[in-house]
Formats: structure tokens, sequence, C-alpha cells
């Protein structure tokens, strides 16, 4: 299995979404061993300690020199964002390349960016009245939300839906499907490379 750490900055619904899929069966290569925050009042904290899984907030100072040391202490080897609000240093995904991976709400390349988090990137969808939205698993690299593409599911845009039940509906029906599906076909090729 490959020891991976999720990093979060809020409600932590991708978090659960991977937590009940752990306990489902259905990431056999995946152990969840570390939740970073951060944000201290992160309900993604309270998940983690739900779930028995190590959760640190860690301050803005020093972020990365921290995080350098938990990812070091828990062994870990599969970095996914879920949630996580932070822009990492170029040197930081560098050094992870091909082992960090992140969820984000549209279907990249429309709507992503500096700028594009959270409700805001269904607003932009709203405003632009595309037809269908979804969420994109990528590997992280330097440019925000610009990294390989692992995996996408398009999600229908409703009429009447607000930035609210949009984002709803693609957490629900492609987000908390595709992160749990990425992060498993991730690790096992990890794992499969370091059996060779
Ligand atoms: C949500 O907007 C989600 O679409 C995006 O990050 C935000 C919070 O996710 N991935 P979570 O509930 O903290 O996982």
């Amino acid at each position: 299995m490959v020891r991976t750490a999720v990093l979060v900055s809020g409600g932590g619904t991708n978090l659960q979404a991977l937590i009940d899929a752990r306990r489902g069966g259905a990431m056999p290569h995946v152990e969840l061993a570390l939740v970073v925050s951060s944000s201290a009042g992160a309900y993604a904290l309270e998940r983690a300690k739900n779930a028995g899984i190590r959760a640190e907030y860690l301050e803005k100072t020093g972020f990365e020199e921290r995080l350098n040391s938990l990812l070091a202490e828990e062994g870990i080897g599969l970095i996914v964002l879920a949630g996580f609000l932070r822009i990492l240093s170029a040197d930081f995904t560098r050094r992870w390349a091909g082992r960090i991976i992140n969820i984000h709400p549209s279907l990249i390349p429309s709507f992503c960016g500096s700028g594009f988090y959270g409700l805001r990137v269904h607003e932009a969808a709203l405003a632009r009245g595309v037809k269908l939205t979804g969420a994109t698993v990528h590997f992280v690299n330097e440019i925000p939300d610009g990294g390989q593409i692992i995996a996408q599911r398009a999600v229908e845009v409703l009429p009447g839906d607000t930035p609210e039940t949009l984002q709803r509906r693609v957490m629900e029906r492609a987000e908390w499907v595709i992160l749990p599906a990425a992060v498993e076909a991730v690790a096992a090729e990890l794992e499969g490379e370091s059996d060779k």
C-alpha cells in the first residue's frame, strides 16, 4: 500500500469520500496515513480524527518546512489535495512530481487557474451558460490546475441552478466518484513501479 497524505482547508467532503472508499474496500493500494489542514477550524480535521487518521493543522508561517517534516516522518508516498486552498511552491511540486494530485470542480481547461476555487468556479460556469460542467483530477505542477489530467466526469447544469446547487451536484456526481478511483489508480501504479 502507498501511505497517502490528504491536504485540506475546509469541510473535507472529498476527504470523507476517500475515507468511505477505503472503508468499503475500493482503495486497496491506499493507506490514508495523514491529514494536514491549512485552516485550524477545518471540519476536515474532525473527519480525520473520527476515522482514526493523524490530523495536523499547520499555520501559514513555515508551512512547507513543517509539511516536509510531517511527510518524511509518516513515510508518505502520495499527496492528495482535496479542497486545499494554499498554493504550494514550484520547488515543492517539482520534488513531488507524479506523486501529488488535485481535485478541481470543473472540466479543466474551463474555469480553472488562479482565482477559480470553491463556489467561484460554479458562479463562472453559470455566468457563461455552459450546459455541462463537472470535475477533474490532475497531477499538480507549478501552474495552478495545469498538470496532466488523470480523470474527468461531466455533470449537467440544470435550469434554476444556483452556485450552491451546482456545487453540490458536482461534488456528489463527480468529485466524490472520480477522486477515490483516481487515487487508487495512481497508488496502484506507484506501487507497481516500486515492485520493479
Ligand atoms: C469544494 O468547492 C470542492 O468542489 C473543491 O473544494 C471545495 C471544498 O471541498 N474540491 P471539500 O468539501 O473540503 O472536500
